[in-house]
């Protein structure tokens, strides 16, 4: 487990409200704050200024952390009021074997976002990270398949797990990182059968088909700011835009774009030399919501130069500012639905779940490994006020 070095009253509630969420003793000063305080953290703030502000404020959410951790589930929800899949509808969790499919960590978050009256939303259904070949996502029996197969195998996924939560979930991640760096397409697995983009138009149809309500988004990352990568994302998101299919909703025929909007991962770095360019990141999110697209803020987290698990208070305050920058950003624009998180505390990160990929980062959340108050908690509040 790691440990962020905070201030000491941080530390000081965090462990007063461990102990409360450990049902052990409810160590609260009032009622007021009896209310509002869960596992450290004032937050039933959060979640009531993003509904003031008509925004979602969300998290990633795998049910087996919650295992044996009354304070991932407590805060979880009631500080957000919306939880995404983390790993519940990737292809090698709801789809493992030839011909089987898997719900079932995918229905307990669902139950879960029922219960806390959140907003539920399914990520990623159509992924091959090129560059993380070793997360398994496309299962080996699906990159043995001819491309026919796989046509059809990417037909099914889809209207599989669409249909599953239609009425459920409100808003899928159909395709998630098509493009390199330089904005060409990956040539991964889905494109390798039509070496094209086809792929991704098969996929929102499919989607549009298995529920015409459904919010659809096409994702990606390393595209907040203006660049090769980002205009090949607009220029794709345009075109699957300008793209129609007729659905029936209410027993009516309507006809509907293949894509609702775009969403940004936003995993940032914070360190020193490290802040985000606003205006350019403004600019950029500017030119897909004057396409007509809904713009979001997927996979938000700040990571920060750490060493044995602890960051600097210099460090951790930058981290809040870039926070507040980024949910300040979306803030400014009534088509950006809100923000979710990668996770919210560093006791659960996927930063630090994969070392090598970030090595000397972490911290990235916004919460401490203890639940505690972090000064990023404190910069998604300030924006949202
Ligand atoms: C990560 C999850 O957090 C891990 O638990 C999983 O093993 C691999 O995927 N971009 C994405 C997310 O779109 O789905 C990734 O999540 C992080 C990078």
């Amino acid at each position: 487990m790691t440990s962020a070095r905070v201030a000491g009253p941080a530390v000081l509630v965090g462990a007063l409200l461990v102990s409360a969420c450990g049902a052990t003793e409810t160590a609260t000063p009032s009622s007021e704050t009896a209310k509002s305080r869960v596992c450290g953290s004032d937050v039933a703030d959060l979640r009531e200024l993003a509904e003031q502000r008509g925004k979602t404020i969300g998290t990633a959410y795998r049910s087996t952390f919650a295992e044996g951790d009354p304070c991932y589930a407590a805060v979880a929800g009631t500080a957000f009021n919306s939880v995404t899949t983390e790993i519940g509808t990737m292809t090698n969790t709801v789809a493992p074997g030839p011909g089987r499919f898997d719900f079932r960590e995918a229905d307990a978050v669902a139950e879960f976002a029922r219960k806390n009256k959140q907003d539920f939303q399914i990520h990623s259904l159509v992924w091959d990270p090129l560059d993380q070949q070793v997360w398994g996502i496309v299962p080996g029996y699906v990159k043995k398949m001819s491309t026919d197969g796989r046509r059809v195998f990417l037909n099914t996924l889809v209207t599989m797990v669409v249909k599953r939560y239609a009425g459920r979930a409100s808003t899928v991640t159909v395709v998630n990182e098509p493009f390199d760096q330089s904005g060409r397409l990956q040539q991964n697995t889905w494109w390798q059968i039509h070496r094209s983009d086809q792929y991704i138009f098969d996929a929102f149809r499919a989607a549009r088909s298995a529920d015409p309500t459904m919010k659809l988004y096409l994702n990606e990352h390393s595209s907040e700011t203006v660049s090769d990568k980002s205009t090949a994302l607009l220029d794709l998101a345009r075109r699957l835009r300008a793209q129609t299919v007729e659905v029936q909703i209410d027993g009516r025929p309507v006809r509907k774009p293949l894509i609702d909007g775009v969403g940004f991962q936003a995993h940032m770095l914070g360190g020193a030399d490290q802040q985000p360019r606003i205006e350019d990141m403004r600019t950029n999110m500017r030119r897909f919501v004057d396409a007509g697209l809904d713009v979001r803020l997927t996979e938000l987290d700040v990571r920060i130069p750490t060493e044995k698990g602890v960051s600097t208070a210099a460090d951790l305050n930058r981290q809040g500012d870039v926070y507040r920058t980024m949910t300040g950003l979306c803030r400014e624009f009534e088509a950006c639905t809100g923000v979710t998180v990668w996770g919210f505390t560093d006791k659960r990160s996927w930063i630090t779940d994969y070392p090598a990929t970030f090595s000397g980062y972490g911290n990235a959340n916004v919460l401490g490994a203890a639940y505690q108050v972090k000064p990023a908690w404190n910069g998604v509040e300030q924006a949202l006020r």
